[in-house]
């Protein structure tokens, strides 16, 4: 207990010197009022809450500053989200998806924050190959939420140490719910011991110069999900990202918008809210049905990764709806753009093809023999690509996206 105090000071003393988020916190500190409430805009108003918990919320994550003043763990979990200037559009973890590359691509295109894959902490601990193969960032590649599974609080903060210069929340990823995560006893599956996510929150928020959040899956039962949500809270979580589906759903079933407000409501730090974000429409419905401080997409960015710059699908436009118009991108032109960054920020070639399938699949559908001799092709190569975006483009078939046409 002591050593995790000395600890905690300690990395407090370096936050203040460091560029980190938490510096600002700190110097933050000058503007509490005697009887401890903030004075600052940083700080939002106390709310939710009865005066009780409150105070035990207080007492269970605290530590002193150097001007030994208490510090709510959720005050410094907002002072670090206004920091990062609130971001409300966010790129979802996707393993072999939100790589590098393709966080930079989406950002161009309005994500204001961004998730890289899901990466497992042993390994990363443990292998600097893996570390190297799996995890590459740039200064431009902020803010950042580095998601680590596993199931071993030494591990985990082994792995997120590696990091914490280099993002802006180590996230921990509670909600992957697929049977290798069965297997390896990870994501979703930690949801049948929330003892064990408990110690590998406070394990990395005790001890981390940089916040940790959570990315979780709604229990089939409210109650059950609010009492988790506040569970992590307790544990020092400074952000809970909700992906608003039960462990069993998948995404055809439409994510739950109630459950993620009633969640919001009842807990005092960011809450994201992710499923059924298709375009911008999306965006500001689910902000106003949940009151969520952001949202995040995965699979819609994959085939439109410009989606938060409101772009959209035709898919999503509906037929003599006069208010689109066509925005002068098209997948074609974010493929270019996506190779370019690839050329900057190398990655493996399996997961370049897997964004080219992703953005250009409908041109594929209409044009099979291209797709064919791309599926073929032994030597791929950037030129091969752009080649091969030319030789559709000459087919003459276009798939626009389309922007809301501004009235005049
Ligand atoms: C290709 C792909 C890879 C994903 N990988 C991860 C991952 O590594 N970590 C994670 O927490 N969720 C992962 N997810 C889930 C998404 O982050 C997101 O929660 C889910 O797709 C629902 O959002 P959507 O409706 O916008 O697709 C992945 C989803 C997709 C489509």
């Amino acid at each position: 207990m002591f050593n995790s105090i000395i600890k905690r000071l300690f990395s407090c003393q370096s936050a203040m010197t460091s560029t980190n988020g938490l510096s600002a916190f700190l110097i933050q500190t000058h503007s509490l009022s005697p009887k401890g409430r903030m004075t600052s805009g940083l700080y939002p108003p106390f709310h939710h809450r009865s005066g009780d918990a409150l105070l035990k919320a207080t007492f269970s994550a605290t530590y002193t500053s150097s001007y030994s003043t208490k510090i709510r763990s959720e005050d410094r979990a907002w002072a670090h989200w206004r920091k990062l200037k609130q971001p409300k559009l966010i790129v979802a973890p996707m393993y072999e998806g939100s790589e590098l590359p393709f966080r930079m691509l989406c950002r161009k295109y309005g994500a204001e924050a961004a998730y890289t894959p899901m990466l497992h902490s042993r390994s990363f601990a443990e292998g600097m190959k893996y570390r190297s193969k799996n995890f590459s960032t740039c200064k431009e590649d902020r803010p950042l939420f580095v998601q680590f599974c596993g199931n071993d609080p030494d591990i985990l903060l082994e792995a997120a140490y590696q990091v914490e210069s280099d993002c802006d929340y180590v996230d921990i990823n509670l909600g992957c719910p697929q049977r290798i995560a069965r297997s390896g006893n990870y994501g979703a599956f930690l949801m049948d011991d929330l003892p064990l996510i408990k110690s590998l929150v406070t394990k990395l928020a005790t001890n981390l110069t940089v916040p940790v959040s959570c990315k979780i899956r709604l229990f089939p039962s409210l109650d059950d999900t609010l009492n988790y949500v506040k569970l992590l809270e307790d544990s020092g979580c400074s952000l809970i990202a909700v992906h608003g589906r039960t462990r069993d759903e998948r995404t055809k079933q439409r994510a739950n918008w109630d459950a993620i407000k009633s969640i919001k409501n009842s807990i005092n730090i960011p809450v994201l809210a992710n499923g059924n974000i298709r375009h911008m429409d999306d965006v500001a419905n689910c902000l106003e049905a949940t009151g969520v401080d952001g949202v995040m997409s995965a699979e819609s960015l994959l085939d439109n990764p410009a989606l938060f710059a409101g772009f959209r699908s035709g898919d999503w436009v509906v037929d003599g709806d006069d208010g689109f118009e066509n925005g002068g991108v098209d997948r074609g032109s974010l493929v270019v753009e996506y190779l370019k960054l690839c050329e900057k920020y190398p990655v493996k070639w399996g997961i370049i093809v897997a964004h080219v399938y992703g953005m250009l699949g409908k041109w594929f559908e209409v044009h099979p023999d291209v797709r064919d001799d791309f599926n073929k092709e032994k030597e791929l190569s950037f030129e091969y690509i752009y080649s091969m975006v030319d030789r559709l483009r000459a087919r003459g078939v276009q798939f626009p996206l389309y922007v809301k046409k501004t009235r005049g």
